[in-house]
């Protein structure tokens, strides 16, 4: 879901020469942020360096034990915990000489010099320069407002202080160290461009680099928000998560570019997608806010790049960031890359072009590796090869034109979507709480939530309205545009009963029937299997029932009855429709992916029909009164590859067909060896069992396939059914008692299916 922006995080400016990092103060403290900070620690640092040595020990005493006798514990008067008073000025805190008392044990700060005596002048100012750091971040401390921030710029003072008493290396103490997520930012953009543009010709190649290059470069100079505002802007989101991975860039990555005495690491190489996720949105957009508003002081050369081709960089590459199956993410993207040939990866593989439109539970799609293309076929596989050519024509990004996505063809939720890449719109869980101290932005949405229910909805009394969209135990999907809330889905999740009763659902009417209202139930969709709950029940009116229809509703309620009366409120004339969500779709790429795959058939066919040359003549035979005459007599339909599957009986009657394989399908599951394949592989029982098989079946899917009246032909029932088996047969070993049931489960099939006259004897 996108990110709303309102928060100015500090970029530096785009295309030009140099990039200026900001200092910290990501907590948003005036004044501290100020680039010039870095140079002044510099210039600082070498004044000291070139100063006599006795200046340099009495900055060092202050910060180093006692020596005077055995029984002083005094480590310097600067080392107190915490730290004593706001900073002082630099006259006052440079005032001291080596006869002087200590401030606080009064030994003579010469006394807590005497182990420098004959350090090396590189040692000392090493020493030095963690000095001058830790005084920088003294100041950054007194500052900074956000909490957060302090406490870490706390630890590093801390940590800076104790390697001065020491003489050590500063090293953070922490359970995990760099990188923190593969593959990283700057991995996975590289796999980005490479997925996306190594079909282009080299210069244009380099342009792309160069956007690239340019996009990693402003990561790793960009501001993180604080937690906190992050939690006030995005309330729902992974706050944790968040937070560990603040902590971890202030200390490797943003205090380091002021404190060079801390390692220092890119954020584009420790940090991956997680983190590159909650800046993107924002991130795209005061990039390109930036770009427009600076257009007319961007050198010539640079126009174009930044005006036009970056933009579209942003909005390709922003797709990849937020799918599912982005395969730019999978460790072992270049797998495949044989002799420094970086291959352009299919997104889909050939079965899932027709088994997924009808709910088979889809893994995201890795990157097809060499492996897989001699993985054992099934009837109807499609040869690698061939995909990964058509593939290749499909992704290029000139292939399929944006106008085109907005044709009469297009799907119902395209124009929302790109409107929702682009910034134009965004969607947010929103909720009032008891807890938390109300938030004024989320107030004014849900006011604005409330009007557009009570507006769509006069048939709903206000005041009830105005008490569910209030009510701390309802959440509402707001979709917001111009800041201005334009519709929304109120809910009330059930986890304990396993489903979220959707409560109102408006778009506003002038924004109607622009796919806002489909593409906010496909992110309601998405949102609950975050959460896991999987069921929808709603109440619709009679003038909503269409809608709800196409987004996948039906009257026949999946839930147990037990499970939702009593909890659900009961709406006089409505109609209780029931959605049961597939896990594995991404909802708000199906179109997408639909319209994708689309496009490979429609490729694939126009290759089989470029390779025949010969044109027969149409069928004349139905103006002769023929009614019906077998698929195999049509002339020519053998030579574009139709074939039946072994030698039968295609029965065209849907209802004998049903029939026949429903007995030839309860026989199989009443065998002795058929317990393993009955339902699902479990994740638990079977390690890495969804890695390794991409496309899983059972004889629990196979049944209610059967009754959806899904196998049309005995062809996909059998492909089916071979599929249980060379899965069992790829993931156990031979000597195992499962692949010994898939082989004597498969012997038996095929009994049954020569007896039904199914395939020859
Ligand atoms: N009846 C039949 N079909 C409809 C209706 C309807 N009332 N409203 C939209 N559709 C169709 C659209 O034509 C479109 O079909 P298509 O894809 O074949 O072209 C599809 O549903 C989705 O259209 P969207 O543009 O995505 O939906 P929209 O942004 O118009 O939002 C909504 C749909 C929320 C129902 C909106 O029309 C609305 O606010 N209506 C008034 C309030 C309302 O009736 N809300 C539901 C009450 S029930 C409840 O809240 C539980």
């Amino acid at each position: 879901m996108a990110d709303s922006a309102g928060i100015q995080q500090g970029s530096p400016a785009i295309g030009a020469a140099g990039l200026v990092p900001a200092a910290p103060g990501a907590g948003g403290t005036e004044g501290s942020g100020a680039a010039g900070g870095s140079a002044r620690i510099a210039v600082k640092k070498a004044q000291l360096r070139s100063s006599p040595r006795p200046k340099k020990l009495e900055k060092l005493g202050v910060y180093s034990s006692c020596k005077a006798e055995g029984a002083c514990k005094c480590n310097g008067w600067k080392s107190q915990n915490p730290p004593p008073t706001p900073p002082q000025t630099e006259q006052q805190s440079n005032a001291v000489n080596l006869q002087e008392p200590c401030r606080s044990c009064s030994h003579t700060l010469g006394d807590h010099v005497t182990h420098l005596e004959n350090v090396s002048e590189e040692e000392m100012n090493r020493l030095l320069g963690i000095v001058l750091d830790v005084e920088y971040l003294y100041t950054c401390i007194h500052k900074e407002e956000d909490a957060d921030t302090k406490q870490v710029y706390f630890s590093l003072f801390k940590l800076l202080r104790k390697s001065i008493l020491q003489m050590g290396k500063p090293m953070l103490e922490a359970q995990e160290s760099p990188p923190f997520e593969k593959p990283s930012i700057e991995q996975g953009v590289n796999n980005f461009v490479q997925y996306k543009f190594s079909h282009l010709p080299s210069k244009e190649r380099q342009t792309i680099m160069e956007l690239a290059k340019m996009f990693l470069n402003q990561i790793n100079y960009w501001q993180l928000e604080t937690p906190s505002q992050r939690r006030q802007r995005v309330p729902n989101d992974d706050a944790a998560g968040y937070k560990v991975n603040y902590t971890r860039w202030l200390c490797y990555c943003n205090v380091p570019q002021f404190c060079d005495s801390l390692p220092r690491y890119e954020t584009t190489q420790i940090f991956g997608r997680t983190l590159l996720r909650s800046v993107f949105t924002v991130m795209r957009k005061q990039l390109l806010e930036q770009a427009r508003q600076e257009k007319d002081k961007l050198p010539p050369e640079k126009r174009t790049l930044i005006l036009t081709h970056f933009p579209k960089f942003l909005s390709m590459l922003e797709e990849e960031v937020y799918s599912h199956s982005s395969p730019i993410w999978s460790q072992d993207f270049l797998a495949g890359a044989a002799g420094g040939q970086i291959p352009i990866h299919p997104v889909f593989s050939p079965l899932s072009l027709y088994i997924f439109p009808v709910g088979e539970k889809r893994k995201p799609s890795e990157p097809l590796s060499h492996e897989e293309n001699k993985r054992p076929r099934v009837v109807g596989d499609i040869p690698m090869d061939l995909i990964n050519e058509v593939m290749a024509t499909i992704t290029d990004p000139a292939a399929i034109p944006e106008t085109s996505l907005l044709s009469a063809h297009s799907a119902r939720d395209e124009a929302a979507r790109l409107e929702e890449r682009r910034g134009v719109i965004e969607f947010h869980v929103i909720g009032n709480s008891l807890n938390q101290k109300p938030n004024k932005r989320i107030l004014m949405w849900l006011v604005g939530l409330q009007n557009v229910f009570s507006h769509q909805l006069p048939r709903m009394p206000k005041e009830y309205i105005t008490r569910l969209v209030f009510d701390p135990k309802h959440k509402t999907l707001s979709l917001i545009k111009d800041g201005r809330v334009i519709g929304g889905i109120c809910f009330r999740m059930f986890p304990s009963q396993g489903f979220t009763e959707i409560v109102f659902c408006a778009v506003t009417s002038n924004e109607q029937v622009k796919g806002y209202g489909t593409h906010l139930m496909n992110h309601l969709k998405e949102y609950h299997i975050k959460h896991e709950i999987l069921n929808f029940l709603t109440y619709a009116d009679e003038y909503a029932i269409g809608y709800f229809k196409k987004q996948g509703f039906s009257k026949d309620i999946k839930v147990p009855k037990s499970k939702y009366v009593g909890y659900i409120k009961d709406y006089e004339g409505a109609t209780l429709m029931g959605c049961e969500l597939n896990p594995s779709i991404p909802y708000t790429e199906f179109s997408v992916i639909i319209k994708k795959q689309k496009e490979i058939i429609k490729k694939l066919i126009e290759r089989k029909q470029a390779q025949i040359r010969k044109v027969y003549p149409g069928l004349s035979c139905f103006k002769d009164g023929v009614r019906q005459i077998p698929i195999e007599s049509i002339p020519g339909i053998r030579e574009t590859g139709w074939k039946p599957v072994g030698k039968g009986k295609e029965l065209k009657d849907p209802d004998q067909l049903y029939s026949t394989l429903k007995t030839i399908l309860q026989h199989v599951k009443s065998h002795q060896n058929a317990w393993p394949f009955m339902e699902p592989v479990k994740k638990t029982e079977a390690p890495g069992y969804y890695q390794v098989i991409r496309f899983p079946m059972d004889l629990k899917t196979m049944s209610e396939r059967l009754k959806s009246r899904y196998y049309t032909t005995r062809k996909l029932f059998m492909a089916d059914m071979q599929r249980i088996f060379t899965n069992c047969r790829e993931y156990n070993p031979p000597e195992s008692e499962y692949y010994k049931c898939a082989n004597l489960l498969e012997k038996f099939f095929y009994t049954k299916i020569k007896e039904a006259g199914l395939i020859e004897k």
